[in-house]
């Protein structure tokens, strides 16, 4: 399914994001936090006109293959690098967990304090929502053990240091809790990685730049996915982290990958 040796081998192991000119991991979370607070205003609308309206979808899969915990009324649930919330709101819409979800960009936050908040004046289900809070994925304010279930969509990539993400993950899992990331990946496919990698690297960048107003946050979305961990070498990394059954399954060609362990 998954990487050819050529791609792995050109791969060097990848520490954390570096967003370009970021030299230390410092630097680079405070780059990646300003990047996003500045996009926060069109992230949804970008979200939905550059991946067609797949990312709903995606999302809403998600919360599918965790129906079973999200149903029970005493699960505790944290989406780290919660954006906008749209993960979040899947995820508490599905059951009856209570759901938290955490990001360190403020602006993203206040979006989806918005969308709570009009999805509750509409009426519209939105389970357990506990709320939002402000906090780095890398030191987490949750004690030990708190949370049953932890998932990350396309924000895991954007970590200065993924295995210390991977280790603050499952310290906030309790025994029996599971943990799912959604990423990008990059599709393997002869075809439509050809035509993939054209729209990612050459239309998406314009699209994004030119509606957002942040080429750099465009560009930087491709060359992130780019030296973000292959499948594989992701699974790997989150057994080294104590997980148990890392496992993946790639969706939509190969170009989002859904990786998922429980902690024993
Ligand atoms: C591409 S957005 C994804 C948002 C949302 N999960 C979604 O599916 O649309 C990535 C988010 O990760 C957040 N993020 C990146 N690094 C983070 C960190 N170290 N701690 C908390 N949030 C972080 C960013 O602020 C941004 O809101």
């Amino acid at each position: 399914v998954n990487s050819s040796p050529r791609i792995a081998a050109a791969k060097p192991v990848a520490v954390g994001a570096r967003p370009d000119g970021a030299t230390g991991e410092q630097e680079a979370s405070a780059r990646v936090r300003e990047m996003f607070g500045g996009i926060a205003p069109r992230y949804d609308l970008l979200n939905h006109v550059l991946s067609l309206s797949l990312d709903r979808l995606w999302r809403r899969r998600v919360a599918r293959r965790f129906r079973k915990v999200l149903e029970r009324a005493d699960a505790r649930v944290l989406d780290v690098c919660c954006g906008t919330g749209d993960l979040t709101l899947a995820l508490a819409r599905r059951g009856d967990a209570s759901v938290i979800g955490s990001d360190f960009a403020h602006p993203m936050l206040v979006r989806a304090e918005q969308k709570s908040q009009s999805a509750a004046n509409g009426d519209r289900r939105h389970g357990k929502l506990v709320g939002y809070i402000e906090a780095d994925a890398l030191s987490l304010p949750f004690a030990d053990a708190s949370f049953d279930l932890v998932t990350a969509a396309f924000g895991f990539r954007n970590l200065a240091n993924y295995d210390r993400g991977l280790l603050e993950l499952f310290r906030v899992l309790r025994p029996g809790g599971q943990m799912a990331i959604l990423e990008f990946a990059e599709p393997q496919g002869a075809i439509f990685g050809r035509l993939y990698r054209f729209y990612f690297r050459r239309i998406l960048p314009r699209i994004g730049g030119a509606i957002s107003g942040s080429s750099f946050a465009y560009s930087y979305l491709p060359n992130s996915v780019g030296k973000f961990p292959a499948p594989q070498e992701l699974a790997q990394r989150m057994a080294a982290a104590g997980f148990s059954e890392p496992k993946f399954e790639l969706w939509t060609g190969g170009s989002v990958a859904l990786h998922r362990a429980t902690k024993k």
